[in-house]
């Protein structure tokens, strides 16, 4: 049985807070930090930078889930190697040879993902599922937080969370845009075990971040 983990989307801090927003994740114990990297063409938006990353690695010992919203992964690989263990979570679509990809990032030191927006079908990414560590099913389309779920991404989670039982494949599941109060627990029965939390959860305007933190926490184990 896979355990249940956050990890929390970085972009949606508050950049003037942030060694207190990570003093607060070392302490809770949180899993990954979800990092949104964008090349501002695969995407129409800038996020999240290799500077970044280095700063919040060199701070905590938290694993990275680096999220790369980019056109031609394979020509960033060597930029996140140094974050030994990461997660490399590409879209199918931007790579010539996902499978290439994959060798490509593994052999990096780095954990390979697939990531799939709300139009791309799980069959895109069957052949590939029993090379990689995660799949990350976005809920929203790629760019911006702060957007709605889009539906039918609910469904492709049942969807991919049936097909990696039946194949029983060891991986992860996330879930990544608009994983609100309301939509976490509908995330979790529908298969998911890693939780993108944002802009509709812990980094909502107002409130203490640590408490909001527990609320996620004690929801997932509530319904798990
Ligand atoms: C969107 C990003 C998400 C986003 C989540 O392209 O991949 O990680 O930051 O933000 P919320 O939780 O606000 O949807
Ligand atoms: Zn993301």
């Amino acid at each position: 049985m896979m355990t249940h983990k956050i990890s929390p989307s970085m972009m949606c801090a508050d950049f003037l807070d942030l060694r207190e927003v990570l003093d607060i994740f070392i302490d809770e114990g949180i899993d990954y930090l979800h990092i949104d990297i964008m090349d501002g063409h695969y995407v129409p938006n800038f996020g999240l930078s290799v500077d970044f990353c280095r700063a919040v690695h060199a701070y905590t010992r938290i694993p990275l889930d680096i999220h790369l919203m980019v056109d031609n992964p394979d020509d960033h690989v060597s930029s996140f190697a140094p974050f030994r263990g990461a997660v490399f979570g590409f879209h199918p679509e931007t790579s010539l040879d996902p499978p290439e990809t994959i060798r490509r990032v593994r052999n990096a030191g780095l954990r390979p993902a697939l990531v799939l927006k709300p139009d791309i079908p799980l069959e895109k990414v069957k052949p590939f599922l029993n090379q990689i560590d995660l799949l990350n099913v976005l809920t929203v389309n790629p760019g911006y937080s702060g957007q709605p779920l889009v539906p039918g991404t609910i469904e492709k989670i049942t969807e991919a969370a049936a097909w990696i039982a039946r194949e029983d494949l060891p991986l992860e599941i996330e879930v990544d845009g608009n994983v609100s109060w309301k939509n976490l627990p509908v995330m979790l029965k529908a298969g998911a075990t890693v939780f993108v939390a944002g802009t509709s959860s812990i980094f909502s305007s107002g409130g203490d971040l640590r408490a909001k933190l527990r609320r996620f926490r004690s929801l997932i184990e509530a319904h798990s």
